[in-house]
């Protein structure tokens, strides 16, 4: 289980999210939702390491890794998509999944790249193409697929359908909500409520840095302010 307990996040000396206490189960899928500027990213940039916390806890199976390095993190099983996925344009598909598979570990790479093959068929078909000339959505099947040949045990994405159209979000929001369904834990950061509310079974809504709202996607649905986020302003409704 991952915890964040009085978490201070932030850049340098500014602080963006003040107080966070956040939790991802064993097997939980978890989304966290809110404005733009809200601090969603910089939450996950301090879960992944890239922020250090200014502030706070965070522990990971009950050990405390406040000051563990990001790339030591991975190791452990936590795997991030950043937003914009920022996949290598100039490696091919494979080699893309090469990279992050040896990164965590040496051993089965060709066995982990099927593993992610066999998620996601299009991506074999494009094994050879270079990431720079992937669609929008095969090059987030793709930073999916890099985080998937990591083996992790949890799964971070930030922002799953940014950008892509609602018949490709679709798909790979279900080919995520299969891995949770299976066991895997997950941390969806998504603007579209609908789609993270497919998804997962519990969230967060954060404005402003702080968390406004918590619960089950039952007790969420019945909110107002999760009815705004439906069909409001952020609500793309999918
Ligand atoms: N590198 C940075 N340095 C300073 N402030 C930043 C940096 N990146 C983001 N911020 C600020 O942090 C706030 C939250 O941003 P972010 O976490 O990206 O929000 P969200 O992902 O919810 O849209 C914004 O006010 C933004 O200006
Ligand atoms: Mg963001």
């Amino acid at each position: 289980m991952l915890e964040l307990t009085h978490a201070r996040i932030g850049y340098g000396p500014v602080t963006v999210v003040g107080d966070l206490n956040l939790t991802v189960g064993d097997g939980e899928s978890v989304f966290l939702i809110g404005p733009n500027g809200a601090g969603k990213s910089t939450t996950l940039r301090g879960i992944s390491g890239l922020n250090g916390l200014q502030a706070g806890t965070m522990t990971w199976d009950g050990q405390d890794i406040t000051h563990l390095p990001a790339s030591r993190r991975a190791a452990r099983g936590i795997a991030v998509v950043p937003e914009g996925r920022h996949v290598f344009t100039q490696l091919t598909v494979q080699e893309n999944l090469e990279v992050a598979a040896r990164a965590v570990n040496r051993a089965a790479v060709r066995e982990r790249i099927d593993e992610v093959f066999d998620l996601f068929p299009r991506l074999r078909e494009r094994q050879h193409s270079f990431g720079g000339l992937l669609s929008g959505g095969e090059q987030q099947m793709l930073a999916i697929g890099r985080a998937l040949a990591q083996r992790p045990r949890l799964l971070i994405i930030d922002e799953l359908s940014l950008g892509l159209a609602p018949v490709i979000y679709q798909h790979v929001g279900e080919t995520v909500r299969e891995l949770a369904a299976g066991g895997l834990s997950v941390l969806l950061v998504e603007q579209n409520a609908r789609l993270a509310m497919r998804i997962c079974s519990r969230g967060y809504l954060l404005a402003h840095g702080e968390v406004v709202l918590a619960g089950t996607v039952e007790e969420l649905e019945r909110t107002d302010e999760m009815r705004d986020l439906y069909l409001g302003g952020l609500g793309k409704v999918g």
